[in-house]
C-alpha cells in the first residue's frame, strides 16, 4: 500500500516535471514570440486578455492557426462569390414585400434539425431499442421517459412538435423556392438535393413513429412492411432490410432504431451541410 502511493506521487511528480521541461523548452523555441512580446509590451493589459493572448499563442503554434485563417481569407476572396445585396437594398425599395419572410423557411428547417439533434440525443440516452418480453423493453423504456424521467415527457413533446414543424417547413420551403423560380439555373443540383432531404425527412418521420413500439407504431410497421413485401421482385429483399425480416419481430424496431439515429443522421447531415455551402457560394435566387 505505501509502495503504491509512494509510486503514485513520483509518477505524479514525473509528470509535472515532464510538462513544465516541455513548456519552458518550447516557449523558448516559440517561433512566434511577437504575440507575447506584444502581450508584455502593452502595460495596460488585464489578465483576462494577457491569458487570451498567451492561449492563442500557444495554439498558434501547435495547429498555425494564423496561417489557416489568412488562408481562409485569401480563397474567400479569391472565388469572386456572389456577395448580394438583399433585393430591398438591389432595388432601393422602400417597402418589405410580403413574402420575405418565406426566405426563412429553409433556416427554419434547419433549426428544427438541430433542435431535433439534440432532443433526439438525450431521448436515444434512455430508450431501450429492442428485446422480447410483455411489456417489451422498448415500450417500458418508453414508459420510463415519460413517467419517471424528469423532464423525459418534455424532451419528448419537443421532439414530436419539432418534427411537425420540420416537415411542414421543409415543404413550405421547397414550394417558395418552386413560386419563385429558384430552382432554375444555377441551382439544379440544390433543387435536386432538396428534393432527397424531402424524402429522407419523411423517411425520418415514419421510422421514427415506429419506435415507440405502441399500437400506432405497430399498425405503421404492417402497412409499411405489407408495402415492402409487396414490391414486384425484390420485395423481400426490401422488407429484410428495412424491417429486419419479411414479418414484424422484435428485430424490426431494433432496425428501424439503426436506421434513425445512424443512417439518416449521416446523409441528411452531409446533404445539408452541401446544400448550405451551395446556397453559400451562390447566393440567395431574385425572384423572377
Ligand atoms: C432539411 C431540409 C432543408 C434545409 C435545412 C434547407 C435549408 C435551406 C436554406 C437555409 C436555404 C437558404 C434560403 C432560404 O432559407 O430560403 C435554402 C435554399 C434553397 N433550398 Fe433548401 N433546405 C431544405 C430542403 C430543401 C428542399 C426540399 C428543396 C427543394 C426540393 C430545397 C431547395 C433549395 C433551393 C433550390 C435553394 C436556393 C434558393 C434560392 O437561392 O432562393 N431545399 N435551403
Amino acid at each position: 500500500m505505501t509502495t503504491m502511493f509512494w509510486i503514485l506521487w513520483f509518477f505524479i511528480a514525473f509528470i509535472i516535471v515532464l510538462v513544465a521541461f516541455t513548456l519552458r523548452k518550447e516557449t523558448e523555441e516559440m517561433p512566434r514570440r511577437e504575440i507575447l512580446r506584444a502581450v508584455e509590451s502593452t502595460g495596460g493589459m488585464g489578465v483576462s486578455e494577457r491569458a487570451f493572448l498567451w492561449v492563442f499563442s500557444w495554439m498558434d503554434t501547435r495547429f498555425r492557426i494564423q496561417d489557416y485563417w489568412n488562408m481562409s481569407k485569401g480563397a474567400y476572396y479569391n472565388m469572386h462569390r456572389q456577395m448580394p445585396l438583399s433585393h430591398a437594398e438591389k432595388y432601393k425599395l422602400r417597402i418589405i414585400w410580403y413574402w420575405y419572410p418565406l426566405y426563412c423557411l429553409g433556416g427554419i428547417s434547419f433549426l428544427s434539425f438541430i433542435i431535433l439533434v439534440i432532443t433526439g440525443t438525450v431521448l436515444g440516452i434512455y430508450y431501450v431499442p429492442g428485446g422480447e418480453g410483455d411489456p417489451s423493453p422498448v415500450y417500458a423504456s418508453m414508459e420510463f421517459i415519460m413517467l419517471e424521467l424528469p423532464f423525459g415527457y418534455i424532451i419528448r413533446a419537443v421532439h414530436h412538435w419539432t418534427t411537425h414543424f420540420m416537415v411542414a417547413s421543409v415543404f413550405l420551403h421547397m414550394c417558395r423556392v418552386y413560386f419563385t423560380g429558384a430552382y432554375r439555373n444555377p441551382r439544379e443540383l440544390n433543387w435536386l438535393i432538396g428534393v432527397a432531404l424531402m424524402a429522407l425527412t419523411i423517411v425520418f418521420g415514419y421510422s421514427g413513429y415506429l419506435l415507440p413500439w405502441d399500437s400506432l407504431a405497430y399498425g405503421a410497421a404492417v402497412i409499411g412492411i405489407n408495402l415492402a413485401n409487396s414490391s414486384p421482385l425484390v420485395g423481400k429483399y426490401i422488407a429484410t432490410l428495412l424491417f429486419g425480416g419479411s414479418s414484424l419481430t422484435p428485430r424490426t424496431v431494433t432496425r428501424m432504431y439503426f436506421i434513425h439515429v445512424f443512417i439518416l443522421p449521416v446523409i441528411v447531415t452531409t446533404l445539408i451541410i452541401i446544400h448550405l455551402f451551395i446556397v453559400w457560394v451562390q447566393g440567395i435566387a431574385e425572384p423572377h
